[in-house]
């Protein structure tokens, strides 16, 4: 991203381009304080944000994790939240960095009271959520770019290869998260396009 920004320097090469990027990981409720989360911390797509926008796109932002930019940002918190923008925008849109964490499951039922602590074990039902990414991927025009990530621990390129397939994306950027510096939370990332 840094090299983009210096070789692009007041060059707005993506001036009249609209793009919607999401970031952070998607928060799946399980009673009004508890949810399931993952580790995602959003800097990846937010990074990739502002690196689009000060080179003259017009983004939109939809995240899970607050933050305030000078583009516009729609806050969410689940998968199904998620997709519900994403649909609705993404016929205005020249493409789609998909860099958020989107979780696989939600609880099948989330409860309206705060489930009681009691001295036994409980049991969460779980159901898939909606690939978002492959919906869209299925969907969307010729003129359209849409662009997945893949964090993986083994076998990188072949697993993000059979996503990029799959899925029916443009593009797709693998990572390995068994590296520590370059893992979730990191400021720096190493990839493979
Ligand atoms: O299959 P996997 O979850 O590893 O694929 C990662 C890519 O798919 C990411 O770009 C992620 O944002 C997207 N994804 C999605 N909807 C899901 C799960 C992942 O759009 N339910």
């Amino acid at each position: 991203i840094k090299t983009i920004l210096k070789s692009d320097e007041g060059v707005k090469s993506l001036a009249g381009k609209k793009i919607l990027i999401t970031a952070g990981g998607t928060r799946e409720s399980i009673d009004p304080v508890r949810y399931i989360g993952n580790k995602s911390s959003g800097k990846m797509g937010i990074a990739l944000a502002d690196a689009a926008y000060s080179i003259g796109a017009n983004v939109l932002l939809v995240s899970p994790v607050p933050c305030e930019r000078k583009y516009k940002v729609i806050l969410v918190e689940s998968a199904q939240e998620m997709q519900e923008v994403i649909e609705s925008e993404f016929d205005k849109e020249d493409a789609l960095i998909m860099a958020a964490a989107v979780s696989d499951f939600r609880p099948i039922n989330i409860s309206r009271q705060k489930i009681k602590k009691k001295n036994e074990d409980i049991t969460i039902e779980l159901t898939k959520n909606p690939d978002i990414i492959e919906i869209l991927g299925r969907t969307k025009r010729e003129d359209q770019i849409i662009i997945g990530f893949s964090a993986e621990s083994e076998e990188i390129e072949k697993n993000a290869l059979e996503k990029l397939t799959k899925k029916k994306i443009d593009l797709i950027v693998a990572n390995d998260i068994t590296v520590p510096e370059i893992g979730f939370g990191s400021d720096e990332n190493a990839v493979i396009i």
